[in-house]
């Protein structure tokens, strides 16, 4: 892959849990080294979902220490808060400007919040995406690292700068999707359902839950009588292959062919595995000092910035508007 500009959002809606961090994160952090990376804490995006103002501060610093103790080094890429950039919400004005409703009323995620709570359907849940595009093309950016279910948001995205491009002039260039391996994570409880903090604590492995945490979560997994066909299985299955030695992965997809597969040897040996992969991860997002967090974010803001006023400079010009 050629040196491509690079930027992804996450919500700080709560704990990350390992589907975020494979389905995005772990992505994140491959990336870093060989690309031009700016990653995002997506504060205004989560003001479109209820929630308690007095939390919103510890879940921005909380997500920045786990990109931090992933493995982000702010010496390589770009990390900031989405609200700090004010040009963000100015461009997605714009991009309002030129999207058909019809195509936002599309947008299953949409469909599926507005569902989901009846009682705040706002015109931020509506137009979400287009601020989603916003952050994109604000940056040109070429690829945009996330989960599956990200993808209509991208397409959209794509659309988007089309219609900027054929109304005002070549503008922006269509970004790419750029999925990880295992793009999607299921639940532990409900393996028909994504993993998500939305369905319970319980259905989700939180990255920084202690080994004892997560042995008792695995082992009530759902999964099916050894046949490995259920998709409760092939998720712990998938998981194995993430986190586990490939040996050990061999060994128990082997036994899954034979329908010999033994769940509770399974789910000790893919506990204790997880709780391995994480130990240096917990270890370090002890020892991040809010101090530290907050000079990351200021440089990171200061970074994004000067891409954003230059992208907004030439947009006022191409539309009009001094
Ligand atoms: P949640 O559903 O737990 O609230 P978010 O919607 O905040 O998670 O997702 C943040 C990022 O993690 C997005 O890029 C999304 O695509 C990815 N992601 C979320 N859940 C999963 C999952 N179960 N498997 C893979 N990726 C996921
Ligand atoms: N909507 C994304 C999510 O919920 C978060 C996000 C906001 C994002 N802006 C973005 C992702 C720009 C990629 C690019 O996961």
């Amino acid at each position: 892959m050629s040196k491509e500009i690079i930027l992804s959002g996450i919500q700080p809606t709560g704990r990350l849990h390992i589907g975020n961090y494979l389905g995005s994160l772990k992505n994140f952090i491959d990336l870093q080294s060989n690309h031009d990376c700016f990653f995002m804490i997506a504060d205004y995006h989560s003001i479109t979902e209820n929630y308690n103002p007095k939390l919103k501060q510890q879940q921005i610093n909380d997500l920045a220490a786990n990109f931090i103790a992933a493995g982000l080094d702010p010496k390589k890429c770009t990390i900031f808060i989405q609200s700090q950039i004010a040009e963000h919400t100015e461009l997605a004005w714009i991009f309002d400007c030129v999207t058909p409703i019809s195509y936002l009323e599309r947008m299953t995620q949409y469909k599926d919040k507005a569902l989901r709570q009846q009682e705040n359907i706002n015109t931020g849940l509506f137009t979400y995406p287009v601020l989603q595009a916003a952050d994109i093309l604000i940056y040109h950016a070429t690829a945009v690292p996330v989960g599956v279910d990200q993808d209509q948001h991208v397409e959209l995205t794509r659309q988007i700068a089309k219609f900027f491009n054929n109304r005002f002039g070549q503008t922006f260039a269509e970004p790419k999707t750029l999925h990880t391996e295992t793009p999607k994570v299921m639940s532990l409880l409900e393996p028909d359902k994504k993993m998500s903090k939305s369905l319970g604590d319980n259905h989700c492995i939180y990255l920084d839950d202690e080994p004892e945490v997560i042995a008792k979560k695995i082992s009530r997994a759902v999964t099916d009588t050894g046949d490995g066909k259920s998709s409760g299985a092939k998720n712990l299955l998938d998981l194995l292959n993430n986190f586990s030695s490939a040996d050990v992965y061999k060994k128990f997809s082997a036994d899954s062919e034979k329908g010999t597969l033994k769940y509770s040897e399974l789910k000790k040996q893919l506990a204790n595995d997880i709780g391995n992969y994480f130990a240096d991860f917990r270890t370090a997002k002890k020892k991040i000092k809010k101090s530290d967090l907050d000079q990351i974010l200021a440089d990171g803001a200061r970074r994004a910035q000067k891409v954003a006023q230059k992208t907004m400079a030439e947009v006022r010009a191409k539309i009009g508007i001094r």
